[in-house]
């Protein structure tokens, strides 16, 4: 399987500290943001990865990534996403890098405590479909929400006024190659972008969607908020422990 990480957006919730750098570069504690889900790909046996980026520093990803050896990546990629088409959009830059297997997509701003693999491990047995990883939160109102029917989701809602559940369908996303046809038949929502959500709602209609519960912790880092949270929680319990 190989891996995608989105790193590209505005990051305008992080502004003006994105105004002279790309959200995914910023500090988190001790290191630069991206590492965190490159590690986490690494750590989870996922060493062929695509790094998709956008904005006005994408050299400053090659500076810092290099040809990935340094962080255990084997095979290290680039793609530019121009403008800002949203998660699914980025996502389709990766068709020909995934050209005949799944992929796992981490969002470049999400951070968790311990190892995706059996997550991963999991899905690889699935002979078809997507698999996403669940966090129980405290504000789920600020992510995609799941609608669960006993063992189902049956439905996500992004950003929800009245959240179905407790659980935010975290950055953490796996897809066979059916995705690609998925992204094509999008538009964009009312934010103009082509959304991560409608994508999962395609496979949970289709019955192919499955998911896992994530252990540890679990943070976006895309707000000031979660950036300081981020900081903290690598501080007092490091991140991607096995
Ligand atoms: C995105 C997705 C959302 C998901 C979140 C996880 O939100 O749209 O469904 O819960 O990432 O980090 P965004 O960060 O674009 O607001």
């Amino acid at each position: 399987m190989k891996g995608v990480i989105l790193a590209g957006g505005l990051g305008t919730r992080l502004y003006p500290l994105t105004k002279i750098t790309n959200k995914h570069l910023l500090p988190v504690y001790s290191k630069p943001m991206i590492t965190y889900p490159v590690e986490c790909l690494v750590r989870a046996g996922i060493d062929d990865i695509l790094i998709v980026t956008g904005g006005n520093h994408p050299g400053d990803f090659l500076r810092l990534l290099g040809n990935g050896k340094e962080y255990g990546v084997k095979n290290i990629s680039y793609a530019y996403q121009e403008g800002e088409g949203g998660i699914a959009d980025a996502l389709a830059l990766a068709e020909n890098h995934a050209t005949c297997g799944p992929v796992c997509v981490v969002l470049g701003d999400n951070l968790l405590e311990k190892t995706i693999r059996v997550a991963v491990d999991e899905y690889r047995k699935q002979d078809k479909g997507a698999r996403i990883l669940l966090k129980e939160v405290e504000d789920p109102k600020r992510f995609g929400v799941p609608m669960l029917e006993g063992n189902r989701v049956t439905k996500i809602i992004e950003k929800p006024e009245d959240p179905p559940s407790s659980f935010a369908v975290t950055g953490i996303y796996m897809y066979d190659t059916q995705v690609f046809d998925f992204i094509k038949t999008l538009n964009p929502s009312q934010r103009g972008e082509l959304e991560i959500t409608d994508v999962n709602n395609l496979y949970i209609n289709q019955g192919t969607m499955t998911w896992s519960l994530i252990d540890g912790w679990w943070t976006d880092a895309g707000t000031f908020d979660s950036l300081l949270k981020a900081s903290n929680l690598v501080a007092h319990g490091g991140a991607n422990n096995i």
